[in-house]
């Protein structure tokens, strides 16, 4: 079954690493049929909701980013009303760190409603080059953008998500990687889109654990491609273009795509090469 592309749909949240960019490659790269959509790691979802599966298992491991999609799922118009009561205020320094507590308030004790998603994406659109960081404790701490205007999200967005959420066959789980995977089947098909390994080929291996995802973890990924492989699903892998990866998954299709970096005060350094790796 080939997916309807509906273009409408497209992040709620700018999320780091997000896919915008590589999505027509992306796309185009796909299987031209599969069972059920799978994506582990689906941060922003720029895919995800690019490709509108019928049949989807969406997870993360960061909980509010979970939540956020739940609550659009459930109840879009409360979080809504929640961000018309926050953008109704005119955005100061004094006003955005009030609300980055309220947040972290909500992160200490947990809990997870429909304001913390308000909260969060109000932030996301107020903070410091539309970042997602958080400290060791877990809390966020992404300093004020300095601008006062801006509406939090675009309303139609929203409620297409929320629709699409709602009356497809969405499954949202928070959780480990290889978990969300448990029930893949052959015919399914997966995408990866692990945070990267570093770009530079001298970073040493504690650069590795930057964003939380050191290199036993992407050795874990790739034996579980291995497995999925043999399982008979379909499977697609974004990362950096760099030696390691390339001997993680010797065997399998690899495809270089050139990519603009972010500003980069060096201009070599404004372009960059990721991979695809497939296993059809
Ligand atoms: C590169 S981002 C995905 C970007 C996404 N494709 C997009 O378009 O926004 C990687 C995601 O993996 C999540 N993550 C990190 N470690 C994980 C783990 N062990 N299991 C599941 N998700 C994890 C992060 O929270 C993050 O959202």
């Amino acid at each position: 079954m080939k997916t309807t592309v509906r273009p409408k749909m497209t992040p709620v949240l700018k999320w780091a690493g997000g896919k915008t960019q590589l999505l027509q490659h992306i796309l185009s790269a796909m299987p031209d049929s599969y069972n059920r959509y799978y994506e582990p790691f689906v941060g922003g979802g720029s895919v995800f909701l690019a490709i509108a599966p019928e049949n989807a298992f969406i997870n993360d491991i960061n909980p509010q980013l979970i939540n956020l999609y739940k609550q659009l799922k459930n109840d879009h118009a409360a979080v809504l009303e929640a961000l018309d009561k926050l953008d109704s205020h005119e955005c100061d320094k004094d006003f955005y760190y009030e609300v980055r507590e309220n947040y972290n308030q909500k992160i200490a004790e947990n809990k997870q409603d429909t304001e913390c998603t308000a909260l969060m994406i109000w932030l996301n659109k107020h903070c410091f080059n539309g970042l997602y960081r958080v400290n060791k404790k877990g809390l966020f701490n992404v300093p004020y953008n300095n601008r006062i205007t801006g509406k939090s999200v675009d309303k139609s967005n929203v409620e297409a998500i929320a629709n699409f959420l709602h009356d497809s066959n969405t499954t949202i789980t928070c959780g480990d990687f290889e978990a969300a995977c448990s029930d893949v089947q052959a015919g399914d098909f997966v995408y990866f889109d692990s945070p990267y390994l570093p770009e530079s080929e001298t970073a040493d291996f504690t650069d590795y654990a930057k964003g939380g995802f050191p290199l036993e973890e992407h050795k874990r990924l790739a034996k579980l491609y291995r497995r999925l492989d043999a399982v008979g699903a379909k499977l697609m892998l974004s990362n950096n273009d760099v030696p390691l990866v390339h001997s993680l998954y010797e065997g399998y299709s690899i495809r270089s795509l050139d990519v603009k970096r972010m500003i980069n005060s060096n201009a070599a350094k404004r372009f960059g090469k990721e991979v695809l790796i497939t296993n059809y």
